[in-house]
């Protein structure tokens, strides 16, 4: 993308030049690009001759998913579960539910659950268990982003893309009230309740 190509999302009436949710960006789209590549390559090597099965929560890890399996060399193969956290736009409680449960039966799988964004780990944590309790061969956590700060034990990730601050994020898959979805970065939000939890 050359840099007089606006970003999505950009100037105009309801766009990024105007919208003061849009606050520092964190991880710029070309960190993005080879953080991603790099995570797919060690993925291809930890799992050579085998043919993980790619856990997608929905809906922030769909952007993600879609990269880190194009940088997989590997038949892959794709489910995803749709989870929702109660809390408020911005706060998780850490109590979750399963909105759409997984298509495919995981016993005997090598897993890998790939995550948007670890916080408080509660999420991860409730979801480890739900799936460990399914009989995989293995199961391996892949989180694009740690915001750092709240966790109270090791969140036990395999892979990570990025340790951030503490600050809440959106872009690329991460939305506060389902927007924002669509930016080609993460950067702090800069709008109301945007408090760290
Ligand atoms: P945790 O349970 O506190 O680890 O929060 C995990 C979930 O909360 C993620 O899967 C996201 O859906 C959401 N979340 C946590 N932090 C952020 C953020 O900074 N931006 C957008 N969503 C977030
Ligand atoms: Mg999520």
């Amino acid at each position: 993308m050359s840099a007089e190509q606006p970003l999505a999302g950009g100037p105009g009436p309801g766009g990024a030049a105007s919208d003061p949710g849009l606050g520092r960006v964190i991880v710029t789209p070309e960190q993005l690009a080879e953080r991603i590549t790099a995570l797919g390559r060690q993925i291809t090597t930890d799992y050579a001759g085998r043919a993980p099965l790619l856990v997608g929560v929905l809906k922030g890890a769909f952007m993600f998913m879609s990269d880190l399996a194009r940088a997989i060399d590997l038949p892959v193969e794709f489910d995803f579960m749709a989870v929702s956290s109660y809390g408020t736009a911005t706060k998780t409680s850490g109590v979750v539910r399963i909105v759409k449960d997984l298509d495919l039966d995981l016993t005997g799988r090598d897993v890998i659950l790939v995550e948007d964004i670890v916080h408080s780990g509660l999420t991860l944590s409730y979801l480890r268990k739900n799936l460990r309790a399914r009989d995989p061969a293995s199961l391996e956590v892949c989180a694009l982003l740690l915001r750092e700060g709240l966790q109270k034990h090791d969140p036990g990730l395999r892979y990570v893309g990025f340790r951030i601050p503490p600050d809440f994020v959106i872009g690329y898959g991460l939305d506060v009230a389902e927007r924002y979805r669509n930016l080609p970065f993460v950067c702090v939000y800069g709008g109301p309740d945007s408090s760290v939890p």
